[in-house]
């Protein structure tokens, strides 16, 4: 009996060494996923200089910051907003919008990185439902 155990116990621990040998050659040997996460030099000069003027004491990015300001998620891909009307509030702020003085490569950089935000998300945060089980669903979507 104990003899029969033992080739029992031998034969899982080989299914399992294989099993993993198996897995790692398939983990390793898989193509690397392009990463749309990176973002341009000029997107990433832009956020620092969004920092650097604390932007967001103002306005939101994805629903957070201060709500002085609107949520700059998805201006420019708003109707009757875009490139040329976020570039001219920088140049010049508002009554209530500082004028930081911004040259136009600034300017440049920030719209860069206001694109990149537009392409990774959203502002419409408030209509996401949340679900018993934590996830969320988007306007539009239909819970799995
Ligand atoms: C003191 C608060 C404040 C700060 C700081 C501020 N903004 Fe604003 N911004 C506003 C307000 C308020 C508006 C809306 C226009 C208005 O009411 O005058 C605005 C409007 C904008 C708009 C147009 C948005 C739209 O959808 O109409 C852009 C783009 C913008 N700001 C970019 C920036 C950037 C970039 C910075 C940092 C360099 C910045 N803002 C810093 C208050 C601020």
């Amino acid at each position: 009996m104990p003899e029969r155990n033992f080739s029992y116990h031998r034969f899982i621990y080989t299914l399992l060494g294989v099993g993993f040998l198996v897995f790692s050659g398939f983990v390793y040997t898989q193509a690397v996923p392009e990463n749309n996460h990176v973002i341009s030099p000029k997107a990433v000069a832009g956020k620092m200089l969004w920092q650097q003027h604390n932007c967001s004491s103002c306005h939101q990015l994805y629903g957070l910051g201060g709500y002085l300001g609107p949520d700059l998620t998805n201006t420019l891909s708003t109707k009757g907003k875009g490139k040329n009307y976020a570039a001219a509030i920088m140049k010049n702020g508002t009554q209530v919008m500082p004028n930081f003085h911004l040259n136009d490569t600034e300017i440049e950089a920030l719209l860069a990185f206001l694109e990149q935000a537009d392409k990774s998300g959203n502002n419409r945060v408030h209509s996401y439902e949340i679900g018993l089980d934590g996830t969320i669903t988007s306007e539009g979507e239909t819970r799995k």
